[in-house]
């Protein structure tokens, strides 16, 4: 069997640990060093998919729809957002990791068909946090996949974005019956009860790592009402 290859390495902001890349062949694998399994790998993406046609359905006929995804990793949801809108419509996606971008922009960005070539793509480098200070309604979509799930896990920080005063401001920044869904490593009915705390219509769906096969994931659907 092939070995893998070292690609890269990256210092996640504020200790949050380093990420590395490594390609065998045609696939390719992200890990958080230090931790075992992966965090993400390109022959595993239907769940990702899954994120941005469940999260944009409301748009899919909508002119000058503005979605938000968060993160790049491998850019497969930000390619399933700008599959999912109109030609008229936005998706800005927003990256911690600037080396992430440069990977994607490189050989990793096959992956996805190269989505950050669309030039309906807006890039904000940096905390998707930031992108909910405003409190103005801004977004139809807003794709959270940042973390292995709401409790955290790659970047300590991002337990800050799931907590009531969070999920409310990106509320204020959803627009009217606007969707926020978050990707989810296992099912937590206690997020479920959060989110309908922070006055959200909520929605559970278990989506498979690959071709309706593999391990099951949640994406929790959460619509502005
Ligand atoms: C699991 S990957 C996303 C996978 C992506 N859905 C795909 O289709 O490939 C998580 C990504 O979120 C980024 N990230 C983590 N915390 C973030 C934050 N607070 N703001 C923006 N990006 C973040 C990571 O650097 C990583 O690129």
């Amino acid at each position: 069997m092939t070995p893998w290859t070292h690609l890269g390495t990256a210092v996640i902001p504020n200790n949050g640990g380093e990420l590395e890349l490594t390609q065998r062949d045609k696939e390719f694998s992200i890990h958080l060093k230090g931790v075992r399994g992966e965090l993400m790998n390109s022959r595993m993406h239907s769940s990702e998919l899954a994120l941005s046609e469940l999260g944009c359905a409301h748009v899919k006929n909508t002119e000058n729809a503005k979605v938000l995804v968060g993160g790049m990793g491998m850019g497969f949801t930000l390619a399933a957002a700008l599959k999912a809108i109109t030609a008229s419509s936005n998706v800005v996606v927003a990256e911690l990791v600037p080396e992430v971008i440069e990977w994607n922009r490189g050989p990793l960005g096959e992956c996805a068909g190269n989505p950050l070539n669309d030039s309906r793509v807006i890039l904000h480098l940096g905390d998707v946090a930031e992108l909910f200070k405003a409190k103005q309604p801004a977004f139809d979509a807003v794709l959270l996949d940042v973390d292995n799930g709401p409790e955290g896990f790659t970047h300590g920080d991002n337990n800050n974005l799931y907590s009531l005063e969070s999920l409310s401001a990106i509320r204020q920044t959803l627009r009217p019956r606007g969707v926020l869904a978050v990707w989810s490593g296992w099912h937590d009915p206690k997020f479920t009860t959060h989110l309908k705390k922070a006055k959200f219509k909520v929605q559970t769906k278990t989506v498979r790592a690959h071709n309706g096969k593999g391990n099951r994931y949640t994406i929790y659907l959460a619509e502005k009402s």
